[in-house]
C-alpha cells in the first residue's frame, strides 16, 4: 500500500469520492492556493481519480490518520459521504485524529436535526462541525455549486474564503453565504430542494396542460418552453424542460419522454420540507401537492385498478392556441410565486423556530446561480427582502403583486380549464387556493371551530370581544365564557 508522504500541505480535505465528492475536490483543486488532501473508505476510488486528474496536484491518504497529517491546521474536512449513519461513522473516525480548533464540514443532504445534534457533539470536543447544503449536482459541484453552510462564526472565517472561491457566481457574488448557526444551512437546503419539487411539478402541469389541450407534440412544446426561458420563467429547469422535450428515443424514433415510464422517483427531502411545514404550521400546500404527485404516479397498482373510473366528456382542443399557451404560462408564473413564498415562509419559521438568524435576501441571492432552482425571478425575491427585511408575506412585494394582478384571470381559466377537462394539475390549483385563502376576508375556519366545540369542547374565540367562549351544546345551547366550563 502507498503511504502517503505529504505531511502538513494540503490546506482543505475531501472525504467520500463518489461523485459528489470527486467533483467537489477537484473543483477546489483548480483554484489558486488550493491544495487537497483526498480520502475514499474504498481504495480503488481514490487511485482512479488520482489517476484520472493528475493535474490536480490531489495528496492522496489511505488512512484517517494519513488524511489528518497531510492537512495544515486548523485542519479543514469536507464529508461527501452517503447520507444517514455513514455520515456519523466518518465523523467518528475524524474526531479520532482530529484537534480542537479544526472544522469537519457534513456536505451531504443531511436532515437539519441531525446535524443540530451533531454539531452538538463535535463542539463538545472542541472540534467545530458545519452542516453544509451542497446545491448543482454533479456538474455544479465541479463548476460552481451554490453553497450553504451553517455551523460557526469561527468556522465561517477559515472556510469563507474557501467556499467562496469554488461557489458558482452569479451577477459577479459568489453563491454562498453563512447562512446561520447548526443545522441553519441543511434546513435552507431542505427548502431549496422543497421548492425544486413544486417547480418541477408546475412545470410538469404546465406541459401536460399544453399537450392535452392543443394537440401539439413535444418538439413543439419545446420550443414554447425555450421562447418562455426568454422572459420572466427565465431559469434553469425551463431551460432543461425544453431540451428533455426536444429529444427522440435513438431505439424508437419517439419522443424520449413518451419512453420514459411516467413514475417519478424521489430521494426524500421534498418530504422533509413538508414534515418540517407541518411541525411548523407552515403551509406549503404546493410543495406537499408537487411531493404527494410524485407518491400518486408511483403507485402503478393503483393506477391501473382506477383508469376506469369516470371522467368527463372529451374536449375539443382549444380554439385560440396561443392565448390558451400565454394563458398557461402567467398560470406557472403565479404558481410558482406562491411555491416560492411559501418556501420563504417556512425558512422564516424555522429561523424563529430554531433561533437563526437567516437573511432571506441573501438566500435567494445565493441560489441565483449553481443550484438547480437558479433564476432570474431570485433577484425580485431579494429586491423584496432589501426593499422589506420583515416581510410577512413575499407575495405581498410590489412587484409580485404586479405580476399576481397580471396573471390571477389566467390561473383561475387555466385551472378551471384542468378541472373541466380532468387534466390533473395539483399544483396548479392548490397554489391558487392558498392565494384566494391568504386574501379571503373570511374562511370558513370559524364553521371548523364552531364544530370543535361542539364535539369536543375546544371553545372559541367571538370576533366582537375579547375571551375564550364554549357553547353549552348538549344542555340549552346557551354561550359561556371557557373558564366556566371547567
Ligand atoms: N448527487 C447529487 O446530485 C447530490 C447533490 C447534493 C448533495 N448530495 C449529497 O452528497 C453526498 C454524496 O453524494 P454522492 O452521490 O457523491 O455519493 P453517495 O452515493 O451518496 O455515497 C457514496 C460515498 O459514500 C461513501 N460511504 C458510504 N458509506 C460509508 C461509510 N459507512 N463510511 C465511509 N464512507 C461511506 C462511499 O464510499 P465507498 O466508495 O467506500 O463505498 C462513497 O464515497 C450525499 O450525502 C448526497 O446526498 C448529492
Amino acid at each position: 500500500m502507498t503511504e502517503s508522504t505529504d505531511q502538513n500541505t494540503a490546506n482543505i480535505g475531501v472525504v467520500g469520492l463518489a461523485v459528489m465528492g470527486s467533483n467537489l475536490a477537484r473543483n477546489l483543486a483548480s483554484r489558486t492556493g488550493n491544495t487537497v488532501a483526498v480520502y475514499n473508505r474504498t481504495r480503488a476510488k481514490t487511485d482512479e481519480l488520482l489517476a484520472a486528474h493528475p493535474e490536480a496536484g490531489f495528496v492522496p491518504a489511505f488512512s484517517y490518520a494519513e488524511f489528518a497529517a497531510s492537512l495544515s491546521t486548523p485542519r479543514t474536512a469536507i464529508i461527501m459521504v452517503k447520507a444517514g449513519a455513514p455520515t456519523d461513522a466518518v465523523i467518528d473516525d475524524l474526531l479520532a485524529v482530529f484537534e480542537p480548533g479544526d472544522i469537519i464540514v457534513d456536505g451531504g443532504n443531511a436532515l437539519f436535526h441531525d446535524t443540530i445534534r451533531r454539531e452538538q457533539a463535535v463542539r463538545s470536543t472542541g472540534v467545530n462541525f458545519v452542516g453544509m447544503g451542497v446545491s448543482g449536482g454533479e456538474e455544479g459541484a465541479l463548476l460552481g455549486p451554490s453553497l450553504m453552510p451553517g455551523g460557526s462564526d469561527e468556522s465561517w472565517v477559515t472556510l469563507g474564503p474557501i467556499l467562496q472561491s469554488i461557489a458558482a457566481v452569479a451577477e459577479d457574488e459568489p453563491c454562498v453565504t453563512h447562512i446561520g448557526h447548526d443545522g441553519a444551512g441543511h434546513f435552507v437546503k431542505m427548502v431549496h430542494n422543497g421548492i425544486e419539487y413544486a417547480d418541477m411539478q408546475l412545470i410538469a402541469e404546465a406541459y401536460d396542460l399544453i399537450r392535452r389541450g392543443t394537440g401539439k407534440t413535444p418538439a413543439e412544446i419545446a420550443d414554447v418552453f425555450a421562447q418562455w426561458n426568454a422572459g420572466e420563467l427565465d431559469s434553469y429547469l425551463i431551460e432543461i424542460t425544453a431540451e428533455v422535450l426536444r429529444q427522440t428515443d435513438a431505439a424508437t424514433g419517439a419522443p424520449l419522454v413518451d419512453v420514459i415510464v411516467d413514475q417519478a422517483g424521489a430521494k426524500g427531502t421534498g418530504g422533509w420540507t413538508v414534515q418540517t411545514a407541518i411541525d411548523l404550521g407552515v403551509p406549503v400546500s404546493g410543495i406537499a401537492e408537487a411531493v404527494f404527485a410524485r407518491s400518486l404516479s408511483s403507485h402503478p397498482e393503483q393506477r391501473a385498478v382506477s383508469a376506469g373510473l369516470p371522467g368527463p366528456a372529451p374536449k375539443a382542443a382549444v380554439d385560440d392556441v396561443d392565448a390558451f399557451i400565454e394563458d398557461v404560462r402567467l398560470a406557472l408564473f403565479a404558481s410558482k410565486i406562491v411555491a416560492y413564498s411559501q418556501g420563504f415562509d417556512e425558512i422564516r419559521a424555522g429561523a424563529a423556530a430554531y433561533d437563526w438568524n437567516i437573511d432571506l435576501g441573501a438566500v435567494a441571492k445565493i441560489w441565483r446561480g449553481g443550484c438547480i432552482i437558479r433564476a432570474q425571478f431570485l433577484n425580485r425575491i431579494s429586491d423584496a427582502y432589501a426593499a422589506e427585511p420583515d416581510l410577512a408575506v413575499l407575495l405581498t412585494a410590489p412587484f409580485f403583486v404586479d405580476a399576481l394582478t397580471r396573471a390571477q384571470d389566467a390561473w383561475r381559466s387555466v385551472v378551471a380549464a384542468a378541472a373541466a377537462s380532468g387534466i390533473p394539475s395539483p399544483a396548479f390549483s392548490s397554489s391558487l387556493a392558498y392565494y384566494d385563502g391568504l386574501r379571503a376576508d373570511r374562511l370558513p375556519a370559524s364553521l371548523i371551530q364552531g364544530q370543535r366545540d361542539f364535539f369536543g369542547a375546544h371553545t372559541y374565540r367571538r370576533t366582537d370581544r375579547e375571551g375564550t367562549f364554549h357553547t353549552l351544546w348538549s344542555a340549552d345551547r346557551s354561550e359561556v365564557s371557557a373558564q366556566d366550563t371547567h
